[in-house]
């Protein structure tokens, strides 16, 4: 069922786990993505990027494709369709695509300009039932081309956008995207701590959820983290064991240079991270 991301990520705030927000690259992730979900029995989010997007020949191809895989694969657990990172433009082509969920990351505008269009667009998304995650102080690392370093977000800001009615709050505590430098410090939960006393119950986001030890990400989701953000790490998961085939040979042996078999261990290592962080994060039987 395709619902907003707004019950789940609240649920999970009251009950103290996370739920889940998964980056889907191609067929093979969403499908395989869902087959986690369902199995774990966990609601979820699976979300797509601008430049994630674009690659899958545009939002409404993502948008039928997940709604088609729902009911042709029997997925029950609540899923919520998201925009991650969108820019203005971004958000309205989500929302007319029929996503349930979107995100305007404002976190490179000025913080007037930042409220100004995120309560637009606040209107906008509750008006059709959507959700709506706005990001204060960037999030480092790379994202789509474009690299930064882990910031922190200011409390002030994070109360001044939270205020505005959005359903969850990306701010950066140190987490960055991709794969974490060996000598990165880890999160500041000082300053998430302070993040939670200016935003009260307003449940947050960790981006850049891969890599981090899940000790770390626990810690993160007791204070009031209730949705992760995992990309990096299922990408890792997948080019490894597609490796592993390659170069063991198989797809030399018979028909194993066909797609449906190639692509098949791939695909089963995004299964089994999905249901890994779904574990890790308390999530699993919460559907
Ligand atoms: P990672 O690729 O580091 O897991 O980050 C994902 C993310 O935060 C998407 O917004």
């Amino acid at each position: 069922m395709l619902v907003s991301a707004k019950d789940m990520v609240t649920a999970a705030r009251a009950n103290g786990y996370a739920i889940g927000a998964f980056n889907l690259n191609n067929l093979e992730w969403t499908k395989s993505v869902l087959k986690a979900a369902q199995e774990s029995n966990a609601p979820v989010i699976v979300q797509v990027s601008e430049g994630a997007g674009k690659y899958m020949c545009g939002f409404k191809t993502v948008a039928d494709m997940v709604r088609d895989i729902i009911e042709s694969q029997n997925i029950t657990v609540p899923v919520a369709l998201h925009l991650d990172h969108g820019t203005y433009d971004g958000c309205y082509k989500c929302i007319d695509a029929g996503f349930t969920s979107i995100m305007f990351d404002g976190s490179a505008l000025p913080i007037e300009e930042n409220i100004a269009k995120t309560k637009e667009l606040v209107a906008k998304a509750h008006e059709k039932g959507m959700s709506i995650e706005a990001e204060v102080g960037a999030i480092g690392g790379e994202e789509d081309g474009v690299v930064g370093m882990g910031e922190c977000a200011d409390p002030e800001e994070c109360a001044k956008i939270a205020d505005l009615g959005v359903d969850f709050l990306a701010a950066g505590i140190g987490n960055i995207h991709g794969v974490y430098p060996a000598n990165w410090p880890g999160l500041r939960f000082d300053v998430l701590e302070n993040i939670k006393k200016a935003v009260g119950n307003m449940p947050l986001v960790l981006h850049g959820g891969s890599g981090i030890p899940d000790e770390m990400v626990q810690k993160a989701i007791g204070l009031g983290v209730s949705k992760v953000n995992v990309n990096t790490e299922c990408q890792i998961a997948f080019a490894k064991a597609t490796r592993e085939y390659i170069e063991a040979g198989k797809d030399k042996q018979g028909k194993g240079f066909d797609p449906r078999k190639l692509l098949a261990p791939g695909a089963q290592a995004i299964v089994d991270m999905v249901n890994y962080k779904i574990n890790v994060f308390g999530s699993k039987d919460k559907a």
